[in-house]
């Protein structure tokens, strides 16, 4: 089962595992993170599953999409590594995928 490598708001690492299909918002929030509120439950519209992703594995993720962007565009902490944890799927080529947990707006 492919891992997932998660930095909570504290700077504390954690390994997850991680099933292929679900996103990787559902991996975090299913592992009882407090920190990720994710409240539309993956829809695409609140911008509380931001998370920022190691650069090694940006040629790996899906593209941005434009609903996406315009909703990291509300976020104070967005930066060039944000994405929306639920419109990120887990893949097997995505095991080891590092994500931080961006902080609260
Ligand atoms: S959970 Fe709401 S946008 Fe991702």
């Amino acid at each position: 089962m492919p891992a997932l490598i998660v930095i909570d708001r504290s700077g504390v690492e954690h390994s997850l595992e991680a099933e292929p299909g679900h996103t990787v918002m559902e991996t975090i929030r299913d592992a009882g993170f407090d920190d990720l509120l994710a409240l539309c439950g993956g829809c695409c519209s609140c911008a509380t599953c931001h998370v920022h992703v190691d650069p090694r594995f940006a040629g790996l993720l899906s593209a941005i999409g434009a609903d996406e962007s315009d909703l990291l565009d509300s976020s104070d902490h967005r930066d060039e590594r944000s994405r929306l944890s639920c419109q990120l799927r887990v893949t097997p080529e995505l095991s080891g995928l590092r994500v931080a947990i961006a902080a609260e707006d």
